[in-house]
């Protein structure tokens, strides 16, 4: 089984479309609804909420873990691999959610660390949305920036817009919330009009008219859970010590630290289906 881990609700948008791309595998999601949400966190916290959550898959036998939020990705994903991960858990493997989005918007693979300069080179301006959290760790500029150094990045923090999310707001709440989001970015950016918008926080995902009624007509919007599939489904195949399971092809678990009745409630929204939560133990 694959351990796919978010903060709360998001990162089943990313479950959903690794589930299409990968019938044949077994996943088990994990959200930290307890301690929901990260965004807004400490960085400390942040990583030490993430580790111990990657632990809890990897002793239910998970030995590869997606990092399905965004926040614990930019926050912990290159900590935890430099400091951690091996000499903790030989021979596991956790691998985040910007690598896709990153590979798409440089248009190289990630090893290739290269600045991709010259002819054809990216040159777009791009827009991240993102938590508070993962706005400040500059994740996503740094990663570009190294290997796209012609790429204008601008971030804009939305506080608040996960809890809404989470709490099912209304359609005219969220346009409003994100409006203004859009608005801010917009204004700071003097005229100068983003190619390509990035929903850098799992849960955004759950608004993405909110976000393309609210940006200039020319943005594209990245889907990041179909970039993740593509680049999971990818790495699978180059790396064979990970094969799927012939006996429980296609099993789907879902835990939480928070109240499965009430988690349950809301993942349909999420998941696009029923998802009968379990509480982790
Ligand atoms: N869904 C998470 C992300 O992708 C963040 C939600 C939270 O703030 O917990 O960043």
């Amino acid at each position: 089984m694959i351990g796919v881990f978010d903060s709360g609700h998001g990162g089943l948008t990313v479950l959903r479309a690794l589930a299409a791309r990968m019938p044949a595998r077994g996943f088990v999601y994990l959200g930290d609804h307890a301690n929901a949400p990260y965004g807004e966190r400490d960085a400390e916290d942040v990583y030490n909420l993430t580790l111990e959550n990657i632990e809890r898959l990897f002793r239910l036998d998970c030995r590869l873990v997606i990092l399905a939020c965004n926040t614990a990705a930019a926050i912990a994903l290159r900590r935890l691999q430099r400091t951690w991960l091996a000499d903790a858990w030989p021979g596991r493997r956790v691998l985040g959610v910007l690598v896709p989005v990153v590979e798409a918007i440089v248009r190289q693979p990630w090893h290739v660390e290269e600045p991709h300069t010259g002819e054809g080179a990216p040159s777009e301006t791009v827009a991240v949305f993102a938590t508070r959290r993962t706005v400040e760790s500059r994740a996503y500029v740094g990663e570009i920036l190294k290997r796209a150094p012609d790429v204008l990045i601008i971030q804009q923090a939305c506080p608040g817009l996960v809890d809404a999310i989470e709490a099912g707001a209304p359609a005219d709440e969220l346009d409003g919330l994100v409006n203004g989001f859009v608005g801010e970015l917009l204004a700071g950016m003097q005229g100068v009009l983003p190619d390509v918008a990035v929903l850098g926080c799992t849960h955004y995902g759950l608004a993405p008219k909110a976000f393309r009624d609210a940006l200039p007509p020319g943005a594209a919007l990245l889907h990041q859970p179909d970039l993740v599939a593509a680049s999971l489904a990818d790495y699978l195949a180059r790396h064979p010590e990970f094969p799927a399971d012939p006996k429980e092809p296609g099993r789907l678990e879902f835990l939480t630290t928070g109240d499965p009745s009430h988690v349950a409630r809301v993942a349909s929204r999420f998941y696009g289906a029923a998802a009968a939560f379990r509480a982790f133990r």
